[in-house]
């Protein structure tokens, strides 16, 4: 057995398994780079569809094309080990049909060998999620805020504002649930609805702003790095990439400026072999 193979990859019924155990560290990836840095202590990576802010600089997710998601999803496979990989399935190529959701959903696993799919689950998405898990595609919900209804929504809105809201909520989770998901995204709740939602449902909650009742927790990594002056409330900087970069690059630009980078150290010293 090589090295590389003796960690075994986290699978869906493993995810699944964790239900009020251990809380599950997931994280969202988009590159092989740092998805080799994420593996390690990853439980999840999600391909999210958030790439199209956090890397393509859209407004919203809405620009998403699933070519996209499998380009970043065959690069977060080449990166991660360990974890499992879901890739989120973007806005329109999924919500049409249950046979739409599938077709694209098998394409995504096909081409990229991620473990799993995603999809943004209201209640209508129920027959979608059964389609699928009948047909061996794990698939993770994702309810409360759904960022693909942001337009729809009026803003990226924290959920469960009225009783009817915190019910639909709760109807979308145990919907997700009873049709087969393995794991279900809570996303802007508020801890009591975070709690809820949990209890209702037999598989794990992966909370994003959805408070610590959850069962796991997820957050889309450059927000937690710090890459970016603005960031939802939900969101704790674990570091602060977007300072450290700017002092990096002032410092090269300094150096090349003064001729001082590159020195010696970083000149070939090639030994010339004339004839
Ligand atoms: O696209 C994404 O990054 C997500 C997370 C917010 C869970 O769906």
């Amino acid at each position: 057995m090589s090295a590389q193979s003796k960690a075994r990859r986290i699978t869906a019924p493993d995810i699944r398994a964790r239900k009020g155990g251990e809380p599950l560290v997931c994280l969202t990836a988009y590159d092989a780079p740092m998805a080799r840095l994420l593996d390690p202590y990853c439980d999840l990576l999600l391909v999210g569809d958030s790439v199209g802010m956090v890397v393509h600089g859209l407004d919203s997710t809405i620009g998403v094309t699933l070519d996209m998601m499998i380009m970043h999803g065959k690069a977060v496979m080449r990166g991660a080990k360990q974890a499992l990989v879901a890739v989120d399935m973007p806005f329109g190529t999924y919500e049409q049909s249950p046979q739409q959701a599938f077709e694209n959903a098998a394409r995504v696993m096909a081409e990229t060998g991620c473990q799993a799919i995603k999809i943004e689950s209201g209640t209508y998405a129920a027959d979608t999620i059964a389609f699928m898990a009948e047909r061996s595609i794990p698939v993770v919900g994702h309810v409360g805020l759904r960022p693909q209804a942001a337009l729809a929504d009026g803003g990226f809105k924290a959920k469960g504002r009225t009783s009817a809201e915190w019910q639909r909520v709760i109807d979308e989770a145990v919907a997700a649930d009873k049709a087969g998901a393995f794991a279900i995204v809570v996303e802007g709740v508020d801890e009591d609805l975070g709690r809820e939602i949990t209890e209702a449902v037999s598989v794990p909650t992966i909370g994003i702003g959805a408070s610590a009742a959850c069962d796991g927790q997820i957050l889309v990594t450059p927000d937690m790095l710090g890459v970016f002056e603005w960031t939802p409330k939900f969101v704790k900087r674990y570091d602060n990439m977007a300072e450290r970069t700017s002092a990096a690059v002032e410092r090269y630009a300094e150096e090349v400026r003064a001729r001082q980078f590159p020195s010696s150290a970083e000149v070939y010293a090639l030994k010339r072999k004339d004839s």
